[in-house]
């Protein structure tokens, strides 16, 4: 069969394998093929237990994989019989050297530029796929023309706005699709033809092109968005708890406020994910290296207040249960760091269990879909801590219920048989302000929400 494009993309993660898959479902005239590095992430893609889990991923993965959607440890040959090559290699905030814990460590993108460049014998479309620090098209431009030969380069920005767990539902109905280009003649080609594939199914008007530093700034300046109307409701818990204020209540009337919006005003213990930390330390560096000192504090104090909830939760866990967690044994009720996918990437439990386990608590805990990822985050951690995915199992004997992820199936627990098997006094923290508090209390919980006054027994 001969397809009308062929379309390669480098990285089988969470962005480049449900992507690609959007991609071949909805255009099978175009041959999809996904490569990377990572031989058992390739089996597994192949397999029928993909490597990432979300939802609806399965069925287009089933729909396309064979037909026009290929995964594959052939990275050389992927590049030399690609057009478009779309890049979305991991690019995880820096541990080393300048920059350490604050810039993107671009080594993996490196890596590809200089493999793409060695291997391609004719013209490609590179597509940063990737969330990169902004000006990074200029230094793939410069690696992929450092070597002698005629092969002609477009660089185009278009970066990914999908969330895990809603991956699908956000790829197949995206609020918009970004792609920034050069702005000369065929910086406009490469970018029509990506606009082109992307009308096979979102609508024109979705479809924002800018120039193509726009583009990479535009990434790091959402999630930057994102996370700070997460620190900024999550700041104001601390106040509610120490005003007796419910922080529900107080995101409903700000929330209506057209121009403030209801969307992302939900409490919690913090925010996670591979994202959001690493893409505003990303922003703060780059300002800093710009001298934009302010700029940079004001999203720097962003991460400092996620850092604080987390913190504040383990500390009001201690204080509640009359300053001794030692021999105590406390359930974490969820370990993704958000329901709906198995990632644990920064992920508030992760930070909560170490400091748990600092204060000598026992832990139990119990996710539907990520206990494999905490087994790996608390490896070699010492003290006990037992893996269970029935969360009745996982919660009998303890003394506290912690809620790390709003799972919906943690809604709808029977709590009174919980209630029943805990040692008493029986705790709930509730990280997540998903429960029924008042129910809880009445079953005989000592409850503390978010941002909401504590419903105690004693
Ligand atoms: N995870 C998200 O929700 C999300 C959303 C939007 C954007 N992003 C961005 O997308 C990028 C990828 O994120 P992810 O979550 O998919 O990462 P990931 O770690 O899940 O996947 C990256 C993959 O790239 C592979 N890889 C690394 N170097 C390679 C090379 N030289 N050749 C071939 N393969 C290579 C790795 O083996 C890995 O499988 C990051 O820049 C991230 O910031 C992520």
């Amino acid at each position: 069969m001969t397809f009308k494009k062929n379309i390669l993309c480098i990285g089988a993660g969470y962005v480049g394998g449900p992507t690609m898959a959007m991609i071949a479902y909805k255009c099978p005239q175009y041959k999809v093929t996904v490569v990377d590095t990572n031989p058992t992430r390739i089996a597994e893609w192949n397999s029928d237990d993909l490597p990432i889990y979300e939802p609806g991923l399965d069925e287009i993965v089933k729909a396309t994989r064979g037909r026009n959607l290929f995964f594959s440890t052939e990275i050389e040959r992927g590049i030399k019989e690609a057009e478009i090559i779309f890049v979305s290699v991991n690019t995880p905030t820096k541990t080393f050297g300048a920059g350490a814990g604050m810039a993107a460590d671009l080594q993996y993108w490196e890596k590809t530029a200089s493999q793409i460049r060695n291997c391609a014998e004719s013209h490609k479309i590179i597509v940063e796929k990737s969330t990169l620090p902004v000006k990074t098209a200029l230094a793939m431009e410069r690696i992929l023309t450092s070597q002698e030969n005629d092969t002609h380069f477009d660089v185009v920005s278009n970066p990914e706005f999908l969330a895990e767990g809603t991956a699908i539902k956000d790829l197949e109905d995206p609020d918009r699709v970004l792609i920034g280009s050069r702005e000369t003649q065929s910086g406009f080609k490469a970018r029509d033809e990506l606009v082109e594939i992307y009308t096979n199914w979102v609508p024109k008007e979705r479809i924002i092109t800018s120039n193509i530093w726009s583009s990479e700034l535009s990434k790091l300046v959402a999630n930057a968005f994102l996370s700070q109307r997460i620190s900024s409701i999550n700041s104001i818990t601390a106040l509610c708890e120490k005003t007796e204020a419910d922080i529900t209540e107080v995101a409903k009337a700000v929330g209506t406020d057209s121009r403030v919006g209801n969307k992302f005003l939900n409490a919690s213990v913090g925010f996670g994910g591979s994202c959001f930390k690493k893409d505003i330390l990303n922003l703060v560096y780059l300002c800093r290296h710009y001298g934009l000192n302010e700029v940079a504090s004001y999203w720097e104090g962003v991460v400092r207040i996620n850092e604080y909830q987390k913190e504040r939760f383990v500390l009001n866990i201690l204080s509640a249960m009359f300053n001794t967690l030692a021999g105590k044994k406390i359930c974490l009720l969820g370990f993704a760091f958000k329901a709906n996918t198995g990632d644990t990437r920064e992920s508030p439990a992760i930070f909560i269990a170490k400091k748990l386990i600092e204060e000598k608590a026992e832990l139990v805990i119990t996710d539907p879909e990520a206990l494999n990822n905490a087994r790996i985050d608390l490896d070699g951690i010492e003290g006990k801590i037992s893996y269970i995915e029935d969360p009745y199992e996982a919660s009998d004997g303890c003394d506290a219920i912690a809620v790390m992820t709003e799972w919906e199936i943690y809604k709808s627990l029977d709590f009174e048989k919980i209630y029943r098997s805990m040692f008493k006094p029986a705790f709930i923290f509730d990280g997540r302000n998903i429960l029924d508090h008042k129910r809880l209390f009445e079953i005989g919980f000592n409850v503390f929400p978010i941002g909401k006054p504590s419903l105690t027994h004693f």
